[in-house]
């Protein structure tokens, strides 16, 4: 029976340009996690995911990578690299990789050889399709806005790219692709990494005849929108590819994994497989409400019912709003995440912490001008962008930039950013950081009383509850105050209004509580 440490882990997704300086150049960098890594291990995280940090020309902030085998010197060398992971090991965190195989970087040397001439062999690696008339080869979007495809200089063929046309995808259809891939994952894996999430990951393939997409009317903004069953990616050779993967990371000790970033529920439950992906992210953005959750939780469960693994739950990452702002901002969003971390955290299955959701972050403001998502960008500013999740963590309250650098953070430093900086947590007992610290504690102590099952417990209206071995978790989604009537031992409540009174558990509005019950480990 191998060893499974993944299973029911915590982990903590760091955005790599926004984590630490060590440099105090205004950018995160590796060593700079290395100097954090007795921070995480205090928090109690079991392993890290970091966002790509290979060389790239950062049109998409390291989702362009123009090689794969190296570090952004920015970000610093391979030897940090090295260093990072065996600091990290030496306290028990496991390294996950960010890995981007649907597209690289224009400046990518097989792109620049693909452009070099019209029979450059390169050119295959790619989607190079001449256009209709001077129109592109088929009405294909990109993610960031406009037409999937550019063409050079009028020249007679167009190269696609799902998202900016800075990352052209790759041809997965020719066997050059998958082989660089395998050979990339092995120089990863063999330099200490545990694992990868791997980026936009059911696209690799795109369909053969590259045909339009039907449209239809959006249900309910009318807008022209692709008819439901016609898929541009998600092609069964791309599982193909990931039973190889899964081959290859099993052959190490410990087991190595495979992230898929994937939300949809249905793909889900293709992917996760005990010959192909190990997990996939339960993105829980549901408006706060006790049955919108109850019903998200559920389905993800039910996404990997077939599979051994358990769902991954994560509320914020680098590309979404964060949750804080999500569900209410301020101190009511606050609450809510609070409740929400314990509601998540008790279930059976992993959890995905985003950099600074620990201290309560909301989504920041950025001056438009000194925004750099190319989402932001290419959509002339319709979409406001994702840099307002991605500003640089706040160590260090009255200090420049909230402790992160001395020089200007390649994004501002808003206003007031040092209130909730990790200094002026570490001292407070009633502070998010407090809160998330006492949990992964508590969750650490209890893991192996926890059985893999959780059951639903009927509970007042706007309040969820469920059992999961001797571990009963509520959560009061509503306005009211509740007295809930339930035996057991406070083990923690999202705020310090949860209590026990004679009778029951005294729940304030936006609220949860751990309780420890005498269930055993098997109901
Ligand atoms: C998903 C990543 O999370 C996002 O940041 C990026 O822009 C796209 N994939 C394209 O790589």
């Amino acid at each position: 029976m191998r060893s499974s440490w993944w299973r029911n882990a915590v982990f903590y997704q760091v955005y790599v340009r926004s984590f630490a300086d060590s440099n105090n150049d205004g950018v995160g960098d590796l060593p700079g996690i290395t100097s954090r890594l007795d921070y995480l291990r205090s928090l109690g995280v079991d392993g890290l995911w970091l966002t790509p940090f290979y060389p790239s020309p950062q049109k998409d902030h390291g989702y362009d990578v123009a090689d794969y085998y190296g570090v952004n010197p920015e970000y610093g060398t391979l030897d940090d690299f090295a260093r990072l992971v065996e600091e990290a090991h030496r306290r028990g965190i496991k390294l996950l990789i960010d890995i981007v195989p649907n597209h690289t970087s224009s400046r990518h040397p097989w792109f620049e050889a693909a452009l070099s001439g019209g029979d450059d062999p390169h050119r295959t690696r790619y989607y190079f399709v001449p256009g209709r008339d001077d129109a592109p080869p088929n009405n294909w979007q990109s993610a960031f806005g406009g037409p999937a495809w550019t063409r050079l200089d009028g020249a007679p063929e167009w190269y696609m790219h799902l998202f900016a046309p800075e990352q052209p995808d790759l041809n997965w259809w020719n066997p050059a692709v998958p082989a660089e891939f395998r050979k990339i994952i092995t120089y990863w894996l063999d330099r200490g990494a545990d694992g990868f999430r791997i980026d936009v990951a059911v696209s690799l393939h795109k369909r053969r005849d590259l045909a339009d997409r039907p449209l239809v009317p959006h249900r309910t903004t009318g807008l022209p929108t692709t008819a439901p069953g016609f898929e541009i990616i998600d092609q069964p050779e791309v599982h193909d590819v990931y039973r190889d993967w899964r081959h290859i990371t099993g052959t190490y000790e410990p087991e190595r994994v495979l992230v898929g970033e994937i939300f949809d529920p249905g793909r889900q439950s293709r992917y996760i497989k005990q010959d192909e992906l190990h997990m996939a992210f339960a993105m829980m953005d549901r408006r706060w409400d006790a049955s919108a959750w109850k019903q998200a939780i559920d389905v993800y469960r039910h996404a990997v019912s077939r599979s051994t693994s358990l769902p991954s739950w994560t509320q914020s990452n680098h590309d979404v709003i964060r949750h804080v702002t999500r569900l209410g901002g301020d101190g009511l969003g606050r609450e809510r995440a609070k409740a929400s971390a314990l509601l998540l955290l008790g279930l059976p299955g992993q959890y995905f912490i985003y950099q600074g959701e620990e201290l309560g972050l909301e989504e920041a403001f950025v001056p438009p001008e000194r925004r750099e998502d190319p989402l932001y960008i290419h959509t002339n500013g319709r979409h406001q962008g994702r840099d307002g999740c991605r500003v640089p963590m706040p160590w260090r309250q009255h200090e420049p930039n909230a402790g992160f650098s001395t020089a200007p953070p390649w994004l501002p430093t808003p206003a007031a950013w040092d209130r909730n900086a990790v200094d002026v947590q570490a001292r407070s007992t009633t502070s998010v950081l407090s809160l998330y610290r006492r949990l992964l504690e508590i969750r650490r102590g209890l893991a192996r009383r926890l059985p893999a099952r959780m059951d639903w417990a009927a509970a007042p209206k706007d309040c969820l509850m469920y059992h999961r071995g001797p571990l009963s978790v509520a959560c009061n989604f509503g306005h009211r105050s509740l007295e809930l009537d339930q035996a057991g031992r406070l083990l923690i409540g999202s705020t310090p209004g949860v209590r026990r009174s004679a009778t029951g558990l005294l729940m304030p509005p936006n609220s949860a509580a751990w309780l420890e019950t005498r269930r055993s480990a098997a109901s």
